[in-house]
């Protein structure tokens, strides 16, 4: 949908869920940000009931993506990878910008990412979060400084209830740190050591995952060189991170032309 003025119609999915909560709390606070619709899943128990203060009564939880695509400037979604086809084709329809923050994407979710965004913005991040943003551009910077005598490895702890490992998070880190040495992440990475696995590779990447209590996000890359070590860390107190990240992403999006974009867009990095 084009864009008529300063304000941005935001369509919440997943929005019963931890995520969603947070992106329609942080909208209620932002005069810059109208909710458009909030989707759950069909059958889901908040369906049919109000979204709830300061938002109208008449604005309840709905399952049809179709209307709130239309009604939308973008719609932003932390779901689950199951539902991303549909919502792509639903966005693609109503010519809805989106912002998936949605994890564990498969390379067939990608594909279908890419054929979208010949059609609408798409922007995709495994973390929606400024500060991870510009770590990731940092990490690839150092990667390509100290070269590949420096061992990487990459920490990352998370709440007890996440269903993915290593977190996208994680996952889009050693993606910068392979890019930064000019490698492929999937030729080099180690996921999950246990038992005898012989001595670390030289140039891998190693991936270890924590999780536990409430934690909302502690990512460390390790760079470990001969003699000495540098740590890159970022540390998420809470969601809201995410979620005003999102919705920055959001109103960076509306109205852009077609085609992928990232949270480097965002904060106007520059292409390397
Ligand atoms: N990019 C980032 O910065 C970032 C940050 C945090 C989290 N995430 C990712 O965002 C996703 C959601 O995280 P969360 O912590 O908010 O999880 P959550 O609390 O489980 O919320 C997910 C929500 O999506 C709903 N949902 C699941 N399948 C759906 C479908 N097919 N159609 C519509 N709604 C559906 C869930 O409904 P039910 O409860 O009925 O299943 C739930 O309300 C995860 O992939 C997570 O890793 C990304």
């Amino acid at each position: 949908m084009a864009m008529t003025n300063s304000v941005t119609k935001i369509g919440v999915l997943g929005a019963g869920g931890r995520m969603g909560r947070a992106i329609i709390s942080a909208i209620a606070s932002d005069p810059r940000l109208v909710l458009a619709g909030a989707i759950e899943r069909a059958g889901h128990e908040l369906v049919g009931r109000p979204v709830g203060p300061p938002f109208p009564s008449t604005l309840t939880y709905c399952s049809n993506h179709g209307p709130l695509a239309i009604a939308s400037d973008v719609l932003i979604d932390f779901t689950s990878p199951i539902a991303l086809a549909a919502t792509l084709d639903a966005a693609c329809d109503g010519k809805s910008a989106i912002v998936i923050g949605t994890t564990g994407l498969e390379p067939h979710h990608h594909a279908l990412i890419d054929a979208a965004a010949k059609t609408i913005p798409v922007l995709q991040a495994a973390n929606t979060s400024l500060g991870v943003t510009l770590l990731a551009r940092l990490v690839a910077d150092a990667a390509r400084a100290l070269g590949p005598d420096w061992d990487i490895e990459i920490a990352e702890l998370h709440h007890r209830h996440k269903v993915d490992a290593p977190s996208g998070t994680a996952l889009a880190l050693g993606t910068a740190a392979a890019a930064g040495r000019g490698v492929d992440l999937v030729s080099v990475s180690d996921r999950g050591r246990d038992g005898i696995t012989g001595a670390r590779q030289p140039g891998h990447i190693g991936f270890a995952s924590l999780r536990g209590g409430s934690a909302a996000g502690d990512h460390t890359v390790l760079f470990a060189g001969e003699g000495e070590r540098i740590e890159l860390r970022h540390l998420a107190e809470n969601r809201d991170i995410f979620a005003r990240g999102a919705l920055r992403a959001a109103m960076w999006l509306a109205g852009k032309p077609a085609g992928r974009y990232q949270m480097d867009d965002v904060l106007g990095l520059p292409l390397r």
